[in-house]
């Protein structure tokens, strides 16, 4: 069996092992998929360990996607623009390529949810390194408007500065949000504090949509704030899957149906 494994620190929670062996045995594929804990100050040696193994490819977690980026041999576009691989494939003649999911599988899941991304006003909230893995994917989906608000405005005028070539995007602080927007992507980690990012109340569109990369059990503050407030809204969790279907893909060249899994870990966080 081909191997491949998701690599993190911690990784025990991980749900891509789950995710990656149901696309498996859907798609008939024979690989084996799992969990390793890499130690915070070698990646490069763990990597290295599991391709001696027989090792073809590995998903990139908390904290190693720059790690990962800096191994690689070549990179796709997202993956170059974001600074960070979430994706690393074995290739044949033993090159190391890293590529970078987590804005294919934003897009997808909302795509999913038919949000409309060509000609919408989008506010994504964040200037860390979740936004900067967006940014490439969303501005290829030709919005009107991308804007980039931060706690630290700098920040989000920086990151704007990298993608400007891409789209019509800008960058601030949270103040300069002041228009209405189709579509908000709360992208901060404010909702692991449970904290709700300073946004004006007439932040929405009619028909608007607040998305959160974050997900749980319960509602994050900055989706329950944005229901109240008339937006229809979705959790990261459907991102998690679709960034997986992308990275599986690229893996086996094959397109597994992730209708199923959005159910199944629905039902499992309840
Ligand atoms: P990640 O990889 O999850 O994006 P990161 O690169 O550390 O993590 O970025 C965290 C983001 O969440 C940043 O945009 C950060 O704002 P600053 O750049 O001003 O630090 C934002 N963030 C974290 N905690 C926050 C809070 N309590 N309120 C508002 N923004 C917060």
């Amino acid at each position: 069996n081909d191997r491949y494994c998701v690599f993190g620190n911690p990784v025990g929670h991980s749900k891509s092992p789950a995710i990656h062996n149901t696309f498996a045995e859907q798609t008939g594929e024979s690989l084996e998929y799992t969990a390793i804990e890499a130690p915070l100050e070698d990646f490069v040696g763990a990597w290295r360990a599991f391709v001696a193994e027989g090792g073809r490819g590995a998903s990139v977690t908390v904290p190693f996607k720059e790690d990962a980026y800096r191994l690689c041999d070549s990179l796709s576009e997202q993956a170059q623009r974001a600074g960070a691989v979430n994706t690393l494939t074995l290739k044949a003649d033993g090159s190391v390529e890293g590529h970078n999911t987590d804005g294919i599988g934003l897009v997808a899941d909302l795509e999913r949810q038919q949000v409309r991304l060509e000609g919408a006003r989008i506010l994504v909230l964040g200037a860390g390194g979740a936004v900067r893995g967006a940014l490439e994917t969303l501005l290829s989906r030709r919005p009107a408007s991308l804007r980039l608000a931060n706690r630290t405005a700098a920040k989000a005028e920086a990151l704007a500065r990298d993608f400007a070539d891409l789209g019509p995007i800008q960058g601030g602080g949270y103040d300069a949000a002041d228009e209405r927007y189709d579509l908000v992507i709360n992208g901060t980690s404010a909702s692991l504090a449970g904290d709700l990012p300073p946004l004006p109340e007439d932040l929405f569109n009619e028909g608007a949509v607040a998305y959160d990369m974050m997900y749980g059990a319960e509602p994050t503050v900055f989706l329950a704030w944005s229901a109240e407030r008339g937006a229809s809204t979705s959790d990261g969790l459907g991102m998690l899957v679709e960034q997986a279907a992308a990275a599986f893909e690229h893996w086996r060249g094959v397109t597994p149906d992730t209708g199923p899994l959005h159910r199944k870990l629905r039902a499992e966080l309840d």
